[in-house]
């Protein structure tokens, strides 16, 4: 039976865990696929029970399983554990990224239908926005070399071909399978390590003849991001650039608690490929506990799961549906509704995605 590794973590990330997770377990059942969920402790909630984020049994059940379903880590009361190295998210989440080389991050951008009203850039600007970033996750300032001194500090962005080759060539294959356009997003008037991703860039290009490409600053993009988010198709980018332009483009599309996220690397399972499954935003500290947060995020996220690691495609498109239909009804979760509208809570909105599916 195939296996996933369930790891909740922090804040929210029980929550919208326990809401996402039977629906995923029903697409699955549906499809006739058999999945084994098995939980395990991460983040500021395993350093409270171990004493280390990512403890040896969290581990060794990440190794014998296909796919790790994840939540979210860290919170304002890990924020000042003396160790920095223990913090969740530098503790936990990048080295579970690390250990499995999950080079390429996914994370689609879609405007809904009904959704529109809900972006803060304007209804006729975001109507029919679908763009998708692929950030590179296992390199440049997240995991170049460091320091932290008393008066100085410093991150090393470093990346080497084969780094900038696989993710660009991920990217070139998702082009293909989509809108066939393919943005680099860089800052090659400054650093060396976009100069580099340039010169890559121009030869894997010239392998896709089909794909029209183009490039620009990340300065620049991030306005264009917001002035006219419907020219691009799909986005490439290193890690910490795509880290801050997927918050960004989660905002145009109404609210973060829509984004979810695929990490994939070259591991393979018998149905797919490994990957590391979770929303793109955080634990919410401010909202945890509430029963308020958007389980959507997560709910795509398992979608992508079963999609990558176990070649699931149409169970997968089924919970995309009845996402689709559930926000086409009206249906709402706080950061969706706003401030005045009707809201259902996290397992409300969960469980009617699953009444849905
Ligand atoms: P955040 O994404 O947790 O929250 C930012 C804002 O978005 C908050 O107002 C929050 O309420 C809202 N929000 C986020 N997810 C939501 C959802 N599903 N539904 C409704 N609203 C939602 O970012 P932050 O506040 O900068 O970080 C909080 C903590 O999370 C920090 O410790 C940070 O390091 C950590 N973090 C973890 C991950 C991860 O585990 N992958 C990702 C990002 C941040
Ligand atoms: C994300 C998060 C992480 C990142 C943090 C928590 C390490 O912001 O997944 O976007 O910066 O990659
Ligand atoms: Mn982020």
């Amino acid at each position: 039976m195939a296996k996933v590794a369930v790891l909740p973590g922090d804040g929210i990330g029980p929550e919208i865990v326990e809401a996402s997770l039977p629906v995923i377990e029903a697409a699955a059942k549906a499809a006739r696929l058999k999945l084994d969920f098995e939980r395990a402790l991460v983040g500021g909630a395993a350093y409270d029970a171990t004493g280390h984020p990512l403890p040896p049994a969290t581990l060794k059940l990440c190794d014998a399983s296909d796919a790790i379903y994840f939540g979210s880590v860290g919170g304002p009361k890990y924020d000042t554990i003396p160790d920095p190295n223990l913090r969740p998210e530098r503790g936990a989440l990048l080295p579970l990224r690390k250990r499995y080389t999950l080079y390429a991050n996914v994370r689609p951008a879609v405007v809904y239908p009904g959704l529109e009203r809900r972006s803060p850039v304007k209804e006729e600007i975001v109507r029919g926005m679908n763009l998708l970033v692929v950030r590179e996750l296992v390199g440049g300032a997240y995991f170049g070399k460091k320091a932290l001194a008393a008066a100085s500090a410093y991150d090393v962005i470093s990346y080497d071909r084969v780094q900038i080759e696989r993710v660009l060539r991920f990217a070139f294959e998702v082009a293909m399978a989509r809108g066939r356009h393919l943005t680099l997003v860089h800052k090659a008037n400054v650093l060396l390590t976009s100069v580099l991703w340039k010169r890559v860039w121009d030869r894997v290009r010239a392998r896709y003849p089909k794909v029209r490409v183009d490039d620009c600053y990340v300065d620049a993009f991030t306005m264009y991001l917001i002035s006219r988010p419907r020219d691009y198709d799909v986005v490439v980018t290193e890690n910490m650039m795509g880290d801050i332009l997927t918050d960004e483009a989660a905002q145009v599309t109404g609210s973060i608690g829509l984004i979810p996220s695929a990490s994939l690397g070259p591991r393979r399972t018998r149905h797919g490929t490994f990957g590391l499954f979770e929303p793109s935003h955080g634990s919410a500290p401010d909202i945890a506990g509430k029963d308020l947060a958007n389980p959507l995020a997560t709910i795509l996220s398992g979608a992508l799961m079963l999609r990558y690691s176990f070649g699931a495609a149409k169970a997968a498109e089924r919970v995309e549906g009845a996402v689709r239909r559930v926000l086409a009804k009206g249906l709402r979760t706080r950061d969706l509704a706003g401030p005045k509208g009707r809201a259902l809570g996290t397992r409300a909105m969960a469980a009617a995605v699953l009444k849905e599916l």
